[in-house]
């Protein structure tokens, strides 16, 4: 898909920002593949502390007692240096996180706990600690705004809510889920993430947007791929000059 492939410095990312299944994972795990570099999904830290808190009967929106639970959660990225593998797990508190991401519990709390201060503040390093190991497709919400606001490529994905839903519901196609559940859980997710004080979801001001409403996961794909590649072939030149 994306042919231009200069010779770039050893640490080099492309920030992915968007609301729920808006295509961020997929669409940057493409770029990523075609690029032969890793992909970052920060979700995945915020699920894993989210199931931690759970799993330790902690109330996930009871701020203080969340806090409490950081200074020993051991959050740790799996294989992150392993160049083959491009989805990195997570481990906290000892125990494999990874299976239990996408659990309909942590689904329903993860936004309560990723707009607190302290939990935002304790991922910071992580993500920077990953982002430092070389050439990234990081995805989330606050990358490019936030977390490595100078990224030389930002893309911010969006979708109409409903679509988004439809594309969710049909993720869990193997467990069918309730797909006016998907969506009111989707919205309120949405709506934590867009309106907290603390690293709130909206575009930095250099991404480029991309509205998948209407195309499909490859049209999406290959939209990407033009951006990402004009851009590299736009380093390439600076780099030669
Ligand atoms: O896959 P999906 O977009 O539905 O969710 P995700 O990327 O796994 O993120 C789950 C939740 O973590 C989001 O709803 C946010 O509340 C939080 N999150 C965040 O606040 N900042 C990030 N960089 C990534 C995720």
């Amino acid at each position: 898909m994306i042919s231009a492939m200069p010779t770039l410095p050893d640490h080099w990312c492309i920030a992915i920002d968007g609301p729920a299944a808006s295509g961020k994972t997929e669409i940057g795990g493409a770029i990523a593949r075609s690029l032969g570099w890793r992909l970052f999904d920060t979700g995945i830290l915020y699920r894993a502390l989210t199931w931690h808190a759970l799993q330790r009967s902690v109330d996930p929106s009871d701020e203080s007692a969340v806090a409490g639970l950081l200074p020993d959660a051991r959050l740790r990225l799996r294989d992150p240096d392993d160049p083959r593998i491009i989805e990195v797990g997570v481990e906290v508190g000892g125990a494999d996180a990874t299976p239990h991401l996408r659990e309909d519990d942590v689904e329903s709390a993860v936004s309560l706990v990723a707009r607190q201060p302290e939990v935002r503040a304790y991922l910071i390093p992580v993500q920077h600690r990953a982002a430092n190991r070389g050439r990234l497709v990081v995805v989330g919400r606050d990358i490019g705004t936030v977390v490595i606001p100078d990224a030389p490529i930002k893309l911010f994905l969006t979708a109409s809510p409903e679509v988004r839903a439809r594309r969710r519901a049909a993720q869990h196609a193997g467990e069918p889920r309730n797909s006016v559940k998907v969506y009111e859980d989707q919205r309120r997710r949405d709506a934590h993430d867009m309106q907290r004080t603390e690293a709130p979801l909206v575009p930095a001001a250099d991404a480029v947007e991309i509205d998948t409403t209407l195309l499909t996961l490859e049209q999406s794909i290959a939209r990407a791929g033009q951006i990402v590649e004009a851009a590299l072939a736009a380093t390439q030149q600076r780099l030669a000059i």
